[in-house]
């Protein structure tokens, strides 16, 4: 079994362990135009050429200096790589094309509603763009190099164009989920010490507009309530001229950028040569403490890493039509629908709205109308649409080539259909796992080169060398069919620099636990501990069971369970509040709050509802639990834990282990009988 902490919960403990499944081989077709298709790659990232095989991803960008040391690991492991070098991200993902292909489209947005036409963007055009609002930044807003910038923006054109306009200026962007609440928002922007926050008024979901300036005000007033001032708050109109919203507008604090814009027509910045080592943007994630943490990514190192993983797995060429169906909120849509497509100069599709809006076809009529080669989505996508549209696809005539899935494991009779009928088996399947701090993809299969297995993502990536390790370091062995947790021996471009603001945490989290000497200087003492239960078949194939630590995975977005807990106590009546994760059909995994009320306090529908508000108010509403349960008192230890292990178990008609050791065993039978006689 995998390791977890006695006290805490673990999703990688309710994992359902299916069995070995047959290999499928890529399509001739798709082997014959594949961007790797001749197996000598493998040997240019064999062991023995780390660190320097990451030359050739490098090799993928425009440096304006060439570096002198591809990694140097002399502050382990604050890894840095391409030390001497410089170059602008923006650069890259920008005006390299402009000689070549100005006038092909680098970005087609379909927005919501569905009789709203596609709108196409060429390389010029968002050059254009991007100047004129980086001048609006630098010149309106102050913002240069080395500041960070936070955007809670919905999932449109201007988001790409702000984060480019960000890297043109060296500026760091941090760019919050959309759908994450204002409070949410204003910690991330106290967090970051962002002075200017960019929104939009409104955006569309389920065929309606929301108003989302109301969240600009709240992030401004936590930020606040954190001791951080937002000196500016600049507002996009999702229909310029006409604002969505009715909150009043902060004088001097709120700006329309389309107001703004205008004095900016025709205005051009030269990109900032930036050190490869300078921050690109942070991307907050949730972990083991209540306060979300800002994965640093680099600007050499990153973009060199999904550009050679978006060339060489999701096989983009310039001539084709990708859509990676993410939100650019997570760091799915940074990598892998903006900076890695861009540098290779293809076309990016991003939409506004839902799957499953106005009808579960529509992804599919995305996909005939636009030509989409390659497509791009997560298991709790494939199941939702498996589930309402199972036969929509065949309705459809376009033809994709590959498609991936990410961001959790996906079983294998889900696997099936998207590869039958989305794929109409004529798609290679690439599942691909990683995390916000890994910047790129970590465990995934070459193609062309690599069979596809359903429900195992695959081996280490190219240059990536995963391990299993026991609880106390000692490596399980490929094919032992035993389960351990999954770590990385080796440092890549891609790795995250640190946790904004907190180096001690980084070392702490990610490589305490295995490192040999704290003093080395040798990337081989410091495994990267990615923090997933997973499995090796004797293959080398890797199955990943779901997270170790207090993190659960509901429907491919993070949450902490220490943040669902913060947010519960909010509520008066509250003493205690534990976060569990269910085994959930569509989802993969939903989450279950348990309280205990203070004394005195009597369990009423209206406390379960204030919980729920709670969570929605402090994280929003992707966190919404799918039950509040209020039981007299939680499973302890003597020490006073609550055992979240225990709860799970009951919570998922499971084992709940040993509870002989329990401060208050008997309260573990009471627990299940209130449960499971609801469930
Ligand atoms: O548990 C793993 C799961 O998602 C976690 C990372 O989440 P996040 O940082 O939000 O990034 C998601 C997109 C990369 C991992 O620790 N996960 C991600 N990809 C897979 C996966 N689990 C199984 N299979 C995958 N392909």
């Amino acid at each position: 079994m995998t390791t977890e902490r006695s006290d805490n919960v673990s999703e990688a403990q309710i994992a359902v362990h299916w069995r070995e499944e047959e290999y499928y081989q890529p399509p001739a077709a798709f082997v014959g135009q594949a961007n790797a298709s001749d197996p000598a790659i493998l040997d240019r990232f064999a062991e023995d050429r780390f660190p320097e095989c990451f030359k050739e991803y490098a090799d993928l960008l425009d440096w304006d200096h060439y570096w002198h040391t591809t990694l140097d690991t002399s502050e382990a492991p604050f890894w840095k790589w391409f030390v001497g070098g410089r170059l602008n991200a923006c650069h890259n993902c920008v005006d390299r094309h402009l000689a070549t292909r100005p006038n092909q489209a680098a970005m087609i947005w379909v927005p919501e509603p569905e009789d709203a036409d596609p709108v196409a963007i060429t390389y010029r055009e968002l050059w254009v763009r991007v100047n004129e609002f980086a001048a609006l930044l630098r010149d309106f807003a102050g913002v240069k190099a080395g500041d960070r910038v936070t955007f809670h923006l919905p999932m449109v054109p201007e988001l790409p164009v702000a984060m480019l306009a960000c890297a043109r200026l060296g500026a760091i962007h941090s760019e919050v989920f959309g759908g994450f609440s204002g409070t949410a928002c204003g910690e991330r922007i106290a967090d970051s010490g962002s002075d200017v926050l960019i929104t939009m008024d409104g955006y569309y979901r389920n065929g309606e507009l929301i108003d989302h300036k109301i969240k600009a005000d709240e992030a401004c007033e936590a930020a606040a309530k954190h001791g951080h001032e937002v000196g500016t708050v600049l507002i996009w109109r999702r229909h310029p001229g006409r604002y969505a919203s009715d909150r009043p507008m902060v004088d001097g604090r709120d700006h329309f950028v389309d107001d703004l814009l205008p004095d900016y027509r025709g205005q051009r910045v030269a990109p900032e040569s930036m050190p490869a080592e300078a921050p690109l943007f942070l991307m907050y994630t949730s972990g083991t403490t209540g306060r979300p943490k800002g994965c640093q990514h680099s600007t050499g190192g990153y973009l060199a890493y999904v550009t050679g993983t978006s060339k060489y797995y999701q096989d983009i060429h310039p001539d084709d039509t990708y859509w990676c169906a993410a939100d650019i909120g997570w760091i799915t849509g940074h990598s892998y629908i903006v900076y890695g497509p861009l540098s290779l100069g293809t076309t990016t599709v991003l939409y506004e709205g839902v799957p499953t809006y106005p009808d579960p076809g529509r992804l599919w009529r995305i996909a005939e109308r636009l030509g989409v080669t390659t497509f791009h989505t997560a298991p709790t996508t494939i199941r939702m649409l498996r589930k309402l549209g199972p036969d929509e696809p065949t309705k459809y005539h376009y033809r994709f080539k590959h498609m991936t899935t990410v961001g959790e494991p996906i079983e294998p009779e889900v696997w099936r259909w998207y590869h039958q009928v989305v794929g109409k088996g004529e798609a290679v399947v690439v599942d691909t796992w990683w995390q916000t701090e890994t910047g790129g993809f970590m465990g995934t299969t070459l193609p062309a080169l690599q069979p596809m297995k359903p429900g195992s993502c695959g081996p280490g990536a190219l240059g990536i060398y995963p391990v299993i390790y026991d609880e106390v370091g000692e490596v399980v062995e490929a094919g032992s069919g035993k389960a351990g947790n999954i770590c990385i021996r080796n440092p890549w471009p891609g790795i995250f620099q640190t946790i904004w603001g907190q180096p001690e945490r980084f070392k702490q989290i990610y490589y305490e636990r295995y490192n040999r000497d704290p003093a080395s200087t040798d990337w081989h003492d410091w495994p990267y501990l990615a923090g997933d239960g997973a499995v090796e078949a004797a293959d080398g194939y890797f199955r990943i069971l779901g997270r170790i630590d207090d993190v659960i995975n509901v429907a491919g977005h993070r949450l902490g369970t220490k943040e669902l807990e913060s947010a519960a106590l909010t509520v008066d009546e509250i003493a205690e509040a534990a976060a569990v994760p269910v085994m959930d059909e569509l989802r993969g995994r939903a989450v279950e709050m348990y309280v205990s009320l203070k004394p005195g306090m009597t369990a009423s529908p209206a406390v379960q509802d204030g919980v729920t508000a709670a969570i929605e108010r402090e994280i929003g509403k992707i966190a919404r639990p799918t039950q509040v349960w209020i039981v007299p008192d939680m499973p302890k230890t003597r020490s006073g834990k609550i055992m979240r292990r225990v709860i799970a178990g009951i919570s998922n008609f499971a084992d709940v282990g040993d509870i002989t050791t329990l401060a208050n065993p008997e309260i573990v039978a009471d627990i299940r009988h209130q449960v499971q006689r609801e469930k």
